[in-house]
């Protein structure tokens, strides 16, 4: 099965990607994580978007599309697209690539979540360092302060466009390229939203239930 975690900064895609990597073995594909990791590397590539990610914006369609192409060659047992596509450049080249590789697209979670809790959630946020654990100050804390749950590391960090200023912009970046994906998918079919506001468990419930049978 392959699906797509669609919705704004914040509304929870990472959070509900690691669980159904969890519970379903699938292989989580996060266009963030991969354009992270290639700044951390400092490939030549990280460092040509480092700064437009920190400003908010997306980066180029092709340097997605590719990273996205490299990974589906790898294979696996089902996709997970975290973060992608987010223009309509890149859900086309997606069909194609999805196509070229005889696979199929099963659905299109709509994550929905309102302006207000998604400024709680990204100014809230921290991750681990080590195994990529996504925490937040109130909604989830973990259980040792400055310990993560999963790993034990201390290494627990806060993403540099989490700003007010940088989400501003991603904010407007997602309703002018990324929202008319909804209508696209729709059209094919394949859009299920799910109330991006209930609580973690209560999502990934509605996730469930709009998988089953897939
Ligand atoms: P990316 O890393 O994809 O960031 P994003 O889309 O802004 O999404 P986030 O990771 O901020 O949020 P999320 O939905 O995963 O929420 P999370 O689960 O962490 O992209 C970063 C940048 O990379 C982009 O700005 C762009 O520059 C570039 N980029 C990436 N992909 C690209 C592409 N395809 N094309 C072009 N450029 C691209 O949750 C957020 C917080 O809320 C956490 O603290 C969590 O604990 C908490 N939380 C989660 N769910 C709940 C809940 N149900 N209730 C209460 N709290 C919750
Ligand atoms: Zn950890």
């Amino acid at each position: 099965m392959n699906i797509i975690l669609l919705g704004p900064p914040g509304a929870g895609k990472g959070t509900q990607a690691r669980k159904l990597v969890e519970e379903r073995g699938m292989v989580q594909l996060s266009t963030g994580d991969m354009l992270r990791a290639a700044r951390t590397s400092g490939t030549e590539m990280g460092q040509r978007v480092a700064e437009v990610m920190d400003r908010g914006q997306l980066v180029t369609d092709d340097i997605v599309i590719g990273l996205i192409r490299e990974k589906l060659a790898e294979g696996g047992k089902g996709f997970i697209f975290d973060g992608f596509p987010r223009t309509l450049a890149q859900a086309d080249a997606l069909g194609a690539l999805l196509n070229e590789a005889g696979m199929a697209l099963d659905s299109v979670i709509e994550m929905q979540v309102d302006d207000e809790a998604l400024v709680r959630r990204i100014t809230g946020r921290f991750t681990c360092g080590n195994c990529g654990e996504v925490y937040h100050d109130e909604t989830k804390p973990t259980a040792k302060p400055g310990v993560c749950d999963v790993c034990g590391s201390t290494d627990l960090k806060r993403r540099a466009d989490d700003n007010e200023d940088s989400l501003r912009t991603r904010l407007l970046e997602y309703y002018k390229k990324t929202s008319p994906l909804i209508g696209y998918y729709y059209a094919k079919g394949k859009l299920a939203p799910v109330d991006g506001l209930a609580d973690i468990d209560e999502v990934a419930a509605q996730i469930g239930a709009a998988l089953a049978g897939k």
